[in-house]
């Protein structure tokens, strides 16, 4: 067009304008909010999920999400990763049963919430802690996920054999009492968790970046869930856990995550801030 000029613009940064328009083409249509995750991994993600569709572009991609839901469906865990094991940083564990069980068992009854649960196998691993504790009979604990594929998953406690010996190895480094075998049975391959465990766990489809607080509980464990936010979103779910936590509640996080400074970080103390343990202020 004569007379028009238009700004050179290189290659990545179309590919992060197409990417941005299919974030907020996700939300409009199927109110996930992608929009503030970290931007370095959605841009791998969105690759990944462009290879498994096989989409030239990212516009084919936003094409192909927006007009039929199955394959939406087929791009979601692209965009949430999965990855997690039983008492994963046993360390944790056993600072959780060291340090935080004690309070907890001061109270009637508990409520505790996994944000992020995944396939469950965080949950499963603090249902395991409380019971040893003598805490499980009066803790319900809510598993809360975007993916709801992995809150199918974590709900039938199921997981492949060959997991399970890194699982053992975690439990006993995290301070299992007894052996992780007590509360699983094996068969076709496979362990299942007790029902026992089960009793006290409700799976729900609940996001950080939109939905609400939907209960007080006494622990929030949101694990390895925060480091694929930006700091604004960040933000956000840390007020959600400040506002769910009763007075003196306490928050535990991913080994490579930490409250950044602002309202809500600024709400919380270290407890065992090498295990990125914290208590709500007073
Ligand atoms: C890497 S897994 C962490 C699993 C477990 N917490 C652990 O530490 O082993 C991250 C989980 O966060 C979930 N997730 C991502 N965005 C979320 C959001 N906005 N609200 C709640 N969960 C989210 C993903 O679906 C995924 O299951």
């Amino acid at each position: 067009m004569p007379g028009v000029v238009f700004a050179a613009v290189n290659e990545e940064a179309l590919f992060d304008l197409e990417v941005r328009l299919l974030l907020e083409a996700l939300f409009q249509r199927y109110h996930h909010d992608f929009r503030d995750y970290a931007l370095a991994s959605v841009r791998r993600r969105v690759r990944q999920a462009m290879q498994r569709l096989e989409c030239e572009s990212v516009a084919d991609l936003q094409n192909l999400v927006l007009h039929e839901p199955d394959a939406f469906a087929q791009a979601l865990p692209f965009f949430t990763v999965q990855v997690s094991e039983m008492f994963r940083d046993p360390a944790y564990f056993l600072a959780l049963r060291e340090h935080v069980a004690p309070v907890l068992r001061t109270y009637p009854s508990l409520k505790i919430w996994v944000a992020g649960c995944s396939n469950g196998e965080e949950v499963w691993s603090l249902a395991i802690l409380l019971a040893e504790e003598g805490l499980l009979e009066r803790t319900l604990i809510y598993a809360t996920d975007i993916n709801p594929q992995a809150l199918r998953a974590a709900e039938s406690a199921t997981y492949e054999a060959r997991r399970v010996g890194g699982f053992s190895k975690n439990y006993q480094a995290a301070g299992g009492t007894g052996s992780l075998s007590d509360y699983y049975s094996s068969a076709y391959g496979r362990a299942v968790f007790d029902r026992h465990l089960r009793k006290h766990v409700v799976f729900a489809d609940h996001s950080l970046a939109t939905d609400a607080v939907f209960s007080e509980v006494h622990l929030v464990s949101c694990r390895n869930v925060l480091i694929y936010f930006n700091a604004g979103l960040q933000d956000r779910a840390i007020g959600l856990f400040r506002e769910a936590l009763v007075h003196r509640g306490f928050l535990g996080l991913g080994s490579r995550e930490s409250l950044r400074s602002g309202a809500n970080a600024n709400a919380f103390e270290p407890l065992v801030a090498a295990q990125k343990l914290f208590r709500k202020k007073a």
